[in-house]
């Protein structure tokens, strides 16, 4: 469980690394409507839920290096009881500063009066260019009275920056207090993702088995982390699939991408069983390759090898499997070079994983794959995917879709795989399958 004294450092490291004449403006992400007067479930923006804790909408984060009042200033919705007996608690500006730590507080709807004065003096602010173009006007605005009422030049800013060089950096390599959270994530996905294999059975819908995962994350306080996948037969093939509307036959496979999002952190896991319990001989031809490419590719996990080591492990051993198994033909070699394997593997074998599913970060730095370091998490996820439709291979091996995911953080001599707990040797699931 993360602490004040956790955002109060993580607000310190952004401040440092600011420095003076700098400031960040971090604002909750807006209310989306679903339908008429029905909103969508709230979800803090996670850079402002990052550095302070804060989940209600309507706020700015403002950190200003140096400032003599204090560096951090929050903007949130005053208190209002009449509005509180329909839609919950607020903090109010007191409580940002008595709960959340904020050094000077606000009502929301002073920020066009006081935010000018507190930018004043700056020359460089810090905002998530792109992200909220209704916020970014605003912003020109304030920027713009500065200016306009400014004789001396120096006093109002001169550039507005990114945000993200600081602090995607900071969310890139997680604290030993995230860490713990990832894996309580994880614990709760692979959890669930057991529920799921044990309830599968034969006739049964794919939003069956969907229920089951989210009825454990839910248990768990944790929501899904992005729309759960559940795809059967040649739905698998379909890479986002997530209508998971289809009955699941006898002698199919199931491929379950799912995670939680537990205090603010994601899991991501993908397993593949089959429907009535048992592979057939071909999918599990096609399984074993997978898995043995997902395993080469988690032992390039380690500090120093590139983000992009644990992807061409997977692709030699899934290029040199589909030559076994006759999906592709020529020297291995060759086909890794002209990227035959792209038919059946389609997708990069692995992404940031943090706070959100796809997390913040460079995948490159000066223009070379980046060096894996301590405290990185990512996915490794490889795949093969046989398209229904693909005449070229023989009936057995069409419309299977195949795709292994486990969570990965880089410590200082290796690897910890936050998901090692859920099978996926493909005995220990078929004994799992319709257990329970
Ligand atoms: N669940 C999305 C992904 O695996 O990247
Ligand atoms: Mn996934
Ligand atoms: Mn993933």
């Amino acid at each position: 469980m993360l602490q004040a004294a956790d955002f109060a450092r993580r607000r310190r490291a952004l401040i440092g690394a600011l420095g003076p004449g700098c400031a960040a403006i971090v604002p909750a992400s807006p209310v989306r409507v679903r339908s008429r007067d029905v909103d969508y479930p709230y979800r803090p923006d996670t850079n402002l839920l990052y550095l302070t804790g804060f989940r209600e909408p309507e706020a700015v984060a403002v950190l200003v290096p140096g400032r003599a009042d204090g560096e951090y200033v929050l903007f949130c919705r005053d208190r209002d009881p009449q509005r509180e007996l329909w839609d919950g608690k607020r903090a109010g500006p007191d409580g940002a500063m008595e709960q959340f730590g904020a050094d000077s507080a606000y009502p929301i709807d002073a920020l066009d009066e006081v935010m000018p004065g507190l930018l004043k003096g700056c020359d460089t602010v810090h905002y998530d260019l792109g992200s909220n173009p209704a916020f970014e006007s605003r912003l020109g605005g304030w920027l713009k009275k500065l200016r306009d009422g400014s004789r001396e030049r120096n006093k109002a800013p001169v550039q507005v920056a990114a945000l993200d060089f600081y602090l995607h950096e900071m969310r890139l390599c997680k604290h030993e207090t995230e860490l713990d959270c990832m894996r309580s994530s994880a614990a709760v996905a692979v959890d669930a993702h057991k529920r799921g294999m044990r309830r599968t059975r034969p006739d049964m819908y794919e939003y069956e088995v969907e229920a089951e995962i989210v009825y454990r994350f839910n248990q768990s306080g944790a929501t899904e982390s992005y729309p759960s996948i559940v795809a059967s037969g040649a739905n698998a093939c379909i890479l986002h699939y997530n209508e998971n509307e289809s009955r699941m036959r006898d002698g199919d496979l199931l491929l379950v991408d799912a995670g939680c999002e537990l205090e603010g952190y994601a899991s991501d896991i993908t397993r593949t069983w089959p429907v009535g319990g048992t592979y057939t001989a071909e999918q599990r031809s096609v399984y074993e390759i997978v898995l043995e490419a997902q395993r080469a590719a988690i032992e390039k996990m380690e500090p120093g090898a590139a983000i992009l080591d644990p992807h061409h492990a997977a692709i030699d051993v899934i290029t040199r499997g589909l030559k076994r198994i006759g999906l592709l033909k020529g020297k291995v070699s060759k086909l890794v070079r002209d990227e035959a394997y792209r038919e059946f593997f389609m997708h990069r074998t692995s992404h940031w994983l943090g706070m959100d599913v796809h997390d913040v970060g460079d995948y490159e730095t000066d223009g070379e794959p980046r060096k894996l370091e301590p405290g990185m998490c990512c996915t490794v996820e490889p795949g093969i995917y046989i398209a229904a439709e693909n005449s070229d291979v023989p009936k057995e091996f069409r419309g299977i879709g195949i795709r292994i995911e486990d969570d990965v953080a880089v410590t200082g001599s290796g690897h910890e795989v936050l998901t090692a707990a859920l099978p996926k040797d493909p005995d220990e699931i078929e004994a799992l399958v319709g257990s329970g």
